[in-house]
């Protein structure tokens, strides 16, 4: 273990990168945010104007063996994660990537081959709720025997409605509702069951609100049902059209007992009553809920890269996320059950 900060760079600084960055820069410990990479000036102008970042590259080969870093947290495209990981594990950096880890599982394995090649180096998927204080608790009763042998997980995602149909168009890229959001609840599910092997996948959908998924073979509200060996299942929504706010649950049934984590959308615990009714607020979208879990996240990279604590979650686990997205998706294409 060294007393020196782990020295960091990031790479994507839109939507998720922003975020990440900031927290890499002043509020995790342990770690000095270094470098930056995008290529839009205006990102690089944001890093090094609001975070004081000065090493700042626009190519990502120069980023990756920039010789100042030992690690890099890469927030870019999906489709380009899976070589931006290789060439980070190649040039002997630790490497935080975001989920999920590719759109094809032979991409998914060429990362996992290469990982293999430099064992002493880190390589983390983001799977953020893993690292939620309450997906952490029910993972520990049920690791505990608390609800017997759980056997069936229902798991939601669900996004509050964007009227400006910013997705419509990061379909196209991001794989579809199920590799960006239900992927979170699939790598959920794996680990709440024990990571039994999935084997079959069936979905169906419907666009309620925003017609151009179609073009993209893409819905606003999913539905799918995986069944693994031993007998195991998991349920999935994923919707972007909720009217009142973010509200992602997860209910975890076993033989013995039940747990939910996350029932309902309400941001705390203020209820008011007056002429309308009684009510909470909700939590707006995934960043208000998961902010706590972002953090920890982090700092677990960060003390894995420092050998402090290993990391439970996978390359493999990432893997099998996607092989079981990909066979959701292939279903709500075909209509048909579809083997993973
Ligand atoms: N864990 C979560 O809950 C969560 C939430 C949102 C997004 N994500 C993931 O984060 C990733 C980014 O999503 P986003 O919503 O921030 O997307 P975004 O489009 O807002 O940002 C992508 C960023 O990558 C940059 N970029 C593009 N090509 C690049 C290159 N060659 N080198 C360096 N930078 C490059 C862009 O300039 C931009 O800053 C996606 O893979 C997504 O699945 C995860």
């Amino acid at each position: 273990m060294s007393s020196l900060p782990l020295k960091v760079g990031i790479a994507g600084l839109g939507r998720l990168g922003k975020r990440h960055a900031q927290a890499l820069a002043f509020n995790t410990r342990h770690c000095q945010l270094v470098a930056a990479c995008s290529p839009v000036a205006a990102e690089r102008d944001w890093a090094r104007s609001e975070l004081g970042v000065e090493r700042l590259h626009t190519d990502f080969d120069a980023f990756v063996r920039d010789p100042q870093l030992d690690a890099v947290i890469l927030v870019t495209p999906t489709s380009l994660h899976a070589d931006q990981t290789i060439a980070a594990l190649e040039a002997g950096k630790h490497v935080f990537v975001e989920k999920p880890l590719a759109l094809n599982v032979p991409d998914c394995e060429r990362v996992e081959a290469v990982a293999r090649k430099h064992p002493k180096l880190v390589a983390m998927v983001g799977f953020v709720r893993r690292f939620d204080a309450s997906y952490a608790n029910a993972k520990a009763q049920i690791d505990a025997g608390g609800i017997g042998k759980p056997f069936l997980v229902r798991s939601q995602t669900c996004d509050m409605n964007d009227p400006s149909g910013f997705f419509v168009a990061y379909s196209a890229q991001s794989g579809g509702i199920y590799m960006d959001c239900s992927v979170h609840d699939i790598d959920l599910a794996r680990w709440m069951l024990g990571n039994p092997k999935a084997l079959r996948a069936f979905a169906s959908g419907t666009i309620a609100l925003h017609p151009g998924l179609a073009e993209h073979g893409d819905v606003d509200n999913g539905l799918a049902i995986v069944e693994f060996e031993g007998g195991a299942r998991a349920v999935f929504y994923a919707s972007r059209t909720l009217a009142h706010g973010h509200e992602t649950s997860t209910e975890v049934i076993g033989t013995a007992g039940k747990l939910e984590v996350g029932h309902g959308a309400a941001r705390d615990r203020v209820v008011t009553s007056d002429v309308h009714g009684v009510r909470h607020q909700s939590v707006a979208d995934f960043f208000e809920r998961f902010a706590g879990a972002f953090q920890s996240e982090m700092a677990a990279f960060i003390a894995a890269c420092r050998g402090e604590k290993a990391l439970t979650l996978t390359l493999s686990d990432a893997t099998e996320a996607t092989r079981i997205g990909l066979a959701i998706t292939r279903s709500l294409r075909s209509g048909q059950a579809e083997a993973v």
